[in-house]
């Protein structure tokens, strides 16, 4: 059931008074609290299991209310606001003096982004209609609605799944349409340096060179030392329960069958026909294009890892730009699997 007016209203009140409400974006499902207040805020952490030196993304109703949240904003932020705004692009800009450190994980800079789901619209605008929360400051601070490491929810009873009675309302906008977080550029450096891809997303480098005419240069994955400027730029990530493998398709019936002959229960994720005789009953085929096969990722995962099966076998996915945001998420998901150990790694 698509949120009320009336829900809407019930999750301004929770907002304002300090308390975390889910709600459904174009991407993933977030965790929002009043980003203005750090009390609030804290709940955020404390909820996900998350530690408290990340940060956190601060979402607007529209480019408007920017210059409260950050400063010396470049015109490249602007240009790129106009033309992905609502949508899944992130900037990272340097943070304006009224920002809680709580939201920026103590760092000098912020991460805001316009959501472009009905619903986060709505709430946002609601919400900064009724006063934007503590200083007037209009921003929700959300990060994706699971538990720390885990897979992100991309509909409402993951949320809830996740969650529990941790969060007071869960606003339901049905399936998310991207299926995966947004895509974060970091916009805070130096004159004359490329700005910096640090998480891909749907958004690619190449649409953002063609708004400001530079190509972002990418981000290498940070060791887990000290504290990470992105929390999905840690190795692991992203991660189901049960141990999971990225093979090549090539490979994907072979190693099914050694597993089945060796006592082993798998499950396959794959987006190519199974050759005829692989004998698993749990098998999810998803769309062989990028965003059809995003979109479906993370429902995929979660249903797999139900299953109680000793591997999720998934097929890999085809190393080229448009699959590049897909790649990443596969491969943190394989680095975070598992507190069972993979059966077929511990055979060789
Ligand atoms: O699509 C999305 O971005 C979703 C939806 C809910 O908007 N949100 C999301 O939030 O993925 P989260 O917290 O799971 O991931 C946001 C990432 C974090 O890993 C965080 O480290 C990074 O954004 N981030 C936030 N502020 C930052 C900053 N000032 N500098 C560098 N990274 C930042
Ligand atoms: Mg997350």
């Amino acid at each position: 059931m698509p949120p009320e007016q009336a829900d809407i209203d019930r999750a301004v009140a929770l907002l304002q008074a300090g308390e975390l409400v889910a709600f459904p974006t174009e991407t993933v499902y977030g965790l929002a609290a009043d980003a203005a207040n750090p009390l609030a805020v804290r709940r955020i952490f404390a909820a996900k299991g998350r530690p408290a030196d990340h940060p956190l993304i601060v979402h607007l109703a529209g480019g408007g209310c920017l210059d409260r949240w950050a400063r010396d904003i470049p015109a490249s932020a602007w240009e790129l606001a106009e033309a992905f705004w609502p949508g899944p692009l992130t900037l990272i800009l340097k943070r304006a003096g009224a920002v809680p450190t709580a939201v920026t994980g103590g760092q000098d800079s912020v991460g805001v982004r316009v959501p472009a789901h009905p619903v986060a619209l709505a709430l946002l605008r609601a919400y900064a209609e009724a006063g934007g929360g503590l200083g007037g400051m209009c921003g929700l601070a959300a990060p994706s609605a699971n538990r720390f490491g885990r897979i992100s929810p991309t509909d409402a009873a993951h949320v809830r799944e996740e969650l529990g009675n941790s969060v007071s309302l869960v606003l339901d906008g049905g399936r998310c349409q991207v299926g995966i977080e947004s895509t974060i550029l970091d916009l805070t450096r130096d004159d004359g340096e490329p700005p910096r891809l640090l998480r891909p997303g749907r958004v690619t480098p190449e649409q953002i060179a063609a708004v400001i005419g530079v190509l972002p240069e990418t981000a290498t994955p940070q060791a887990d030392d000290g504290a990470p400027r992105v929390s999905g730029s840690l190795a692991a990530h992203y991660a189901p329960a049960t141990p999971l493998r990225l093979v090549a398709s090539a490979r994907l019936a072979g190693l099914v069958d050694e597993l089945r002959q060796a006592g082993r229960r798998s499950a396959i994720l794959c987006h190519s026909e199974l050759p005829g005789g692989v004998a698993t009953p749990a098998v999810r085929k998803l769309a062989a294009d990028p965003r059809g096969y995003a979109r479906a990722l993370y429902a995929a995962l979660r249903e797999l890892d139900q299953m109680a099966v000793d591997l999720i076998v998934v097929e890999d996915v085809p190393a080229t730009r448009a699959w590049a945001a897909v790649a990443d998420r596969l491969r943190r998901a394989a680095v975070g699997a598992g507190q069972k150990q993979d059966p077929a790694r511990s055979r060789h």
